[in-house]
């Protein structure tokens, strides 16, 4: 897997000490309040877990699948929901967790959709931005780094389903999948 990064952007130690800083804020802001973290499966999932043990108030987790991509690494613009929330958002103070936001497509689809199910609130909490690939305005809440516009692996990230379990972020060669 190592030989196909063509460099390392974010290591482990770093990306943790970025979200100690971003759960600290989180914990502060949601005190008294009804928070749901809502991961955005499977991109975010380890950004989520990581994130939710450093959260130091109550906080309840759900999930819901989305795809927009398939195997390409370029969206395709159509946002489907694969798997929704297990219980109900009424009166909850939703934090949507993401690993990337690129175009914005699928955030914007996924906010659309939960704004209309009477939240109290909905902010997002995003690992990483790519802010030069914006389609759609999204207003992000908590980002963790702005980042290239480049394909990036690990931590989550996928290029068709591998390289999600690398401890580190990196961008990925463009041979492996200009092919
Ligand atoms: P958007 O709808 O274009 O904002 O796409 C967001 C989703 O695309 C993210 O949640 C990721 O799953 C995926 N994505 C976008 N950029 C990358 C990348 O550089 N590497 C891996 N996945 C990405
Ligand atoms: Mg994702």
């Amino acid at each position: 897997m190592i030989e196909d990064i063509q460099q390392v952007l974010f290591t482990e130690e770093e990306i943790n000490i970025k979200i100690r800083e971003m759960a600290k804020k989180i914990s502060y802001d949601y005190e008294g309040k009804e928070l749901l973290v809502v991961g955005v499966l499977k991109g975010s999932v380890i950004f989520t877990a990581e994130l939710v043990k450093r959260i130091s108030i109550p906080c309840g987790m759900d999930f819901m699948a989305v795809s927009s991509y398939g195997d390409s690494s370029e969206t395709t613009g159509v946002v489907r929901i694969l798997k929704d929330l297990d219980h109900s958002v009424e009166g909850k103070d939703i934090l949507i967790v993401e690993d990337i936001i690129d175009s914005g497509v699928t955030l914007n689809y996924l906010l659309n959709y939960l704004k209309a199910r009477k939240a109290r609130s909905i902010e997002i909490v995003s690992l990483l931005s790519k802010p030069e690939r914006r389609k759609v305005d999204i207003d992000v809440k908590y980002l963790g780094f702005e980042v290239p516009d480049e394909f990036l692996v690990g931590y989550g990230l996928d290029y068709a389903e591998k390289y999600r379990n690398l401890p580190f972020i990196g961008i990925l060669k463009r041979e492996v999948y200009a092919k």
